[in-house]
């Protein structure tokens, strides 16, 4: 079987379109990574028709930014990794589509990555091989899921939300505040001169045993404080965007904790575009401390959605021998 190297990677199952190129040792040659987030912020949320139509005009241009920075050309590449799902299902069709065609054209192998195991690797982008066996704390848009990772694909779900994701409580929550979309990061940003203590908001599911999370009761927690107390500004605003991003925090970090102590692992995992929250990345620095933690987390430009993971994971899988068929499909559902 030919060398896969190096891989184009390609990722369009949302508002950000992305190419990357992997090298041997899933050494990342570029990542390149442009978002539509500016477009969809007018909305309130991603527009799916127009997410797609964007990655259509901007594919070609990503996928030749990536292969400029990496120094080669088309003829080059040793083989295609690209996102078959889950995602969008009109965007997963513009990468997939892509990357079919130029794997036909030019007799590549291609490989169909799902997106959760890219932000399930993700932190360990560069590094020959994940040190497994670890737990991952994935925390994204549109997921939220704790992991027990033993190898490539040898996932066993642990526990996930039953409703709201973490980015989404953090997304919905900032609408209601009257903050633009995506909101995750404005929270982050005026939380940082908030006092946590302000506001008391639950911490859902943490008082009940396993290992699932829930951000609905939050979401309502919030609605009902803005109604009988109106909208906060100034300091007041700061406070509660404080409090809102310690009650997330801290409803991620109980259920790590307890999942970390039952399994009997110390090396863990947090990922996904939450993980870039500078909260949670010190309040998991804290318990890594005083649990003893061998804690990992991506690069920045690996948390949100890129196409180095992918990229990661496609590098991984064809190493090992894999290939997905030239006719695959998207997975618009597709699950860890
Ligand atoms: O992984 P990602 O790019 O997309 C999905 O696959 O869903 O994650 C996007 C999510 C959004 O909900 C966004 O608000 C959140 O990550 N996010 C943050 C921060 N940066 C991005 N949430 C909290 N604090 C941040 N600094
Ligand atoms: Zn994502």
């Amino acid at each position: 079987m030919s060398d896969p190297f190096p891989i184009l990677a390609i990722e369009t199952s949302c508002d950000e379109t992305a190419a990357a190129v992997i090298g041997p040792g899933g050494v990342v040659l570029s990542s390149i990574v442009r978002t539509q987030v500016a477009e969809h912020a007018a909305f309130g949320g991603v527009v799916p028709e127009l997410a797609s139509r964007r990655h259509l005009e901007w594919i070609d241009a990503v996928v030749d930014q990536a292969l400029a920075e990496a120094g080669i050309g088309l003829s080059d590449l040793g083989g295609l990794g690209v996102t078959c799902g889950p995602g969008l299902a009109g965007c997963l069709l513009v990468g997939l589509a892509w990357a079919q065609g130029f794997a036909i054209a030019r007799d590549l192998p291609l490989l169909g990555v799902n997106h959760l195991e890219g932000h399930l690797l993700a932190p360990f982008v560069g590094q020959p091989a994940p040190p497994f066996p670890f737990l991952a704390l994935t925390v994204s848009g549109g997921h939220t899921s704790l992991v027990h990772v033993r190898d490539v694909g040898d996932y066993e779900v642990l526990g996930q939300t039953l409703d709201d994701a973490a980015g989404e409580a953090f997304d919905k929550s900032a609408r209601l505040l009257g903050l633009p979309y995506p909101g995750g990061i404005q929270i982050d940003r005026l939380a940082q001169t908030g006092n946590k203590d302000a506001v008391a908001l639950p911490r859902g599911m943490s008082r009940k045993p396993g290992l699932d999370f829930s951000f609905s009761g939050l979401k309502t927690a919030v609605w009902t404080h803005l109604t009988e107390n109106g909208q906060p500004e100034g300091q007041g605003l700061n406070d509660f965007c404080a409090s809102l991003q310690e009650a997330i925090v801290d409803a991620l970090l109980i259920k790590t904790r307890r999942a970390a102590r039952q399994l009997g692992i110390s090396r863990v995992a947090v990922t996904g575009g939450v993980a870039a929250n500078s909260r949670l990345r010190g309040a998991f620095a804290d318990a890594a401390a005083s649990e003893g933690w061998e804690l990992h987390r991506p690069e920045m430009r690996f948390c949100t959605d890129n196409a180095g993971m992918i990229g990661y994971v496609a590098a991984l899988r064809m190493t090992r021998g894999e290939r997905s068929p030239l006719d695959l499909n998207v997975a618009p559902g597709m699950r860890l």
